[in-house]
C-alpha cells in the first residue's frame, strides 16, 4: 500500500453519543487535524475532552456522526479493513488475555498479525528484553501487578511492525524505569518510519516525545503544533521557583496578589508561572529579599504544563478560536 504524506486527515469531525437515558453528548465538535507520516503525535486534553472518542473513530472501532476521516489514505467508513491491517492499537482498557502467559500473549498477537512462526520467538525475546518482561515470560498475566499488565499490553504492539500505532495513555500505571523503556521503544518505532498517535495526561512525556502536540477540550481543538509553537501561545511565560527560609502567611498573602498563571506551594517553596513582561513579581521579590531570606530563586522557560493549564483555564468559545498550526 503506497502511503500518503499525511497518515491521518480529519475534517469537521463530529461525534454525538446518544445514550438511552439522558441527553446527547457531543464528544467531538467539528475537529480538523492532520497527522504527518513518521511523526509522534500527542493528543492532550483533560478528562472527557474527547481523546478516546477520536482514537476509537480513527481505529475504526466506532463510526463518526459526521465529517470525513482518512487513515493512511483510506476512508475509515468504506475501507476499514485495509486500515485495520496496517495499524496496531493499545486502548485505555486492559486488553490482554489474562489467563495466558506473557509469552503466549505476545506470540498470539504476532500470529494474529500474520508474523511468520519462525520469527515469533526472536521477536518475543527482543520485546520482553526491551520492556523488562524477561523474568515474567512464563507467568500468567492475571498474576502480574497493574503496571506490569499495562507493560504487556503495550509490548504486544511491538511484536509487529505496522506503519501506524495508536496508544491511549500508554504509560499509565508504569513505574519510572519502565516508563522510560516504553518511551524509548515508542521513539525507536517512530525512527523506523512508523507514525505514532498517542494520548497522554503526562505532559513531560508529551514534551519529551512528541513532534506535534494537539490540545483538545470539549471536542474542539484548542492548539496544534510543535512544542515551540505551543509554548509560544503563552508569550514569554517563565517558570519560577523561590525557596524562602520560612514562608510565612504574610509573604504568601503578598505573593498571592500577583498575577501568576499557575501557582503551587510546597513547604517553603513556591513554584509558579508568570509572564516575563510582568515586572510586579520581581519588584515584590526585591522587597521580600530585603526583609526575608530567599534561599533559592530559579527562573526557567515555561513548560507544556503551564501552557496546558493556561489554555484550559477558560472554556473554549467563539471568541477564543483554535490556535497554533491549523492544518
Ligand atoms: N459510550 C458513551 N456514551 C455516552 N457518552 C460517552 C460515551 N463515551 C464517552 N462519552 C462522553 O464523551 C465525552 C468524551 O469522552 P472520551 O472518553 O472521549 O474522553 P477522554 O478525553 O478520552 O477522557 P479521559 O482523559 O478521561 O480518558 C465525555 O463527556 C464522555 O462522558
Ligand atoms: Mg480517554
Amino acid at each position: 500500500m503506497s502511503l500518503p504524506e499525511n497518515a491521518i486527515e480529519v475534517h469537521d469531525l463530529v461525534k454525538v453519543y446518544r445514550p438511552r437515558s439522558g441527553a446527547p453528548v457531543t464528544a467531538l465538535d467539528g475537529l480538523n487535524v492532520n497527522v504527518r507520516r513518521g511523526e509522534i503525535f500527542g493528543l492532550l486534553g483533560r478528562n472527557g475532552a474527547g481523546k478516546t472518542t477520536l482514537l476509537r473513530i480513527l481505529t475504526t472501532l466506532m463510526p463518526p456522526t459526521s465529517g470525513s476521516v482518512t487513515v493512511l489514505g483510506r476512508d475509515i467508513e468504506r475501507e476499514g479493513l485495509e486500515i485495520r491491517r496496517n495499524m496496531c492499537v493499545v486502548l485505555q482498557e486492559n486488553a490482554v488475555e489474562l489467563f495466558l502467559s506473557v509469552e503466549d500473549n505476545l506470540s498470539t498477537y504476532a500470529r494474529f498479525h500474520a508474523i511468520p512462526p519462525d520469527q515469533i520467538r526472536g521477536r518475543a525475546d527482543r520485546v520482553t528484553e526491551r520492556f523488562g518482561l524477561s523474568e515474567y515470560r512464563r507467568q500468567k498475566v492475571i498474576d502480574l501487578s497493574g503496571g506490569l499488565k499495562r507493560r504487556v499490553q503495550v509490548a504486544k504492539v511491538f511484536m509487529v511492525e505496522k506503519p501506524l500505532v495508536f496508544l491511549d495513555e500508554p504509560t499509565t500505571g508504569m513505574d519510572p524505569i519502565n516508563k522510560r523503556a516504553t518511551l524509548d521503544a515508542i521513539r525507536e518505532q517512530a525512527l523506523a518510519g512508523g507514525t505514532i498517535f498517542l494520548t497522554t495526561h503526562i505532559l513531560e512525556e508529551a514534551e519529551e516525545l512528541c513532534d506535534t502536540i494537539a490540545i483538545v477540550d470539549k471536542g474542539k481543538l484548542l492548539a496544534l503544533g510543535d512544542l515551540p509553537t505551543i509554548k509560544s501561545l503563552i508569550p514569554s511565560a517563565l517558570d519560577i521557583s523561590i525557596t524562602f527560609e520560612l514562608l510565612t502567611d504574610e509573604i504568601l498573602a503578598d505573593l498571592r496578589r500577583l498575577p501568576f498563571l499557575t501557582f503551587s506551594r510546597k513547604r517553603n517553596t513556591i513554584d509558579a508561572c508568570i509572564r516575563s513582561d510582568d515586572l510586579s513579581l520581581f519588584q515584590t521579590l526585591a522587597r521580600l529579599a530585603q526583609s526575608q531570606r530567599v534561599l533559592h530563586f530559579e527562573v526557567r522557560s515555561a513548560t507544556l504544563e503551564d501552557v496546558f493549564l493556561e489554555l484550559l483555564s477558560g472554556p473554549p468559545s467563539p471568541d477564543r478560536p483554535d490556535r497554533g498550526r491549523i492544518s
